[in-house]
């Protein structure tokens, strides 16, 4: 059956729209967005963008988990994550679980609020932590690639 290939295709089509959102909202968006001269213009135009990016990103985390649980479900892995050295499949679910807490949670209960009361108390702090928050997401998510792809090759690192 294709049912896995067509998985692992799925899969990584989504890891691809997912992270390469991430990366481009840490590595180009922000850093545009702090070029604005205006500081409610800076919010405004991040706060727009960034919600069209979230809606796409409930899509793409839905499709990896969904196709990430099959191929675990139908090749019986679940024992990897008794064994430390499939440290990156145990990160997939980490990662996934951030996220999928971030954007159907979180997001839609507080976090958009939040960030507008703090963003007019202070704006450079608030610039500087939704900055690094991004950006840690953005690094453990290339480790987890690096660590996945190496490791459903054959190579587990150790
Ligand atoms: C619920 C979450 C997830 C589950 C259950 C899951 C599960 C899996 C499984 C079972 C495989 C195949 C492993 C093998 O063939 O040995 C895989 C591959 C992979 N996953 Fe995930 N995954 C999840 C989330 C993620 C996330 C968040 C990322 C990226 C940050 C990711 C990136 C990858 C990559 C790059 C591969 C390798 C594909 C290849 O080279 O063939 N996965 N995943």
């Amino acid at each position: 059956m294709y049912d896995l290939a067509i998985a692992r295709i799925l899969h990584i089509v989504g890891v691809i729209l997912w992270i390469g959102g991430v990366a481009f909202v840490t590595t180009v968006l922000l850093p545009t967005v702090k070029q604005f001269k205006s500081k409610e213009e800076r919010i405004d135009f991040f706060e727009k963008a960034e919600h069209r990016f979230a809606r796409q990103a409930r899509l793409t985390t839905l499709l990896v988990g969904l196709t990430g649980f099959h191929m675990v479900a139908r090749l019986n892995m679940w024992e990897r994550f008794l064994d430390i050295s499939y440290w990156w499949m145990h990160l997939m679910v980490l990662i996934w679980l951030i996220f999928t807490i971030l954007l159907f949670v979180l997001e839609p209960l507080f976090l958009h609020k939040k960030m507008r009361e703090k963003a007019e108390i202070d704006p450079e702090g608030t610039y500087r932590r939704v900055y690094k928050m991004h950006l840690h997401l953005f690094i453990l998510s290339i480790i987890t690639i690096i660590g996945a792809a190496a490791g459903s090759h054959g190579w587990l690192f150790f």
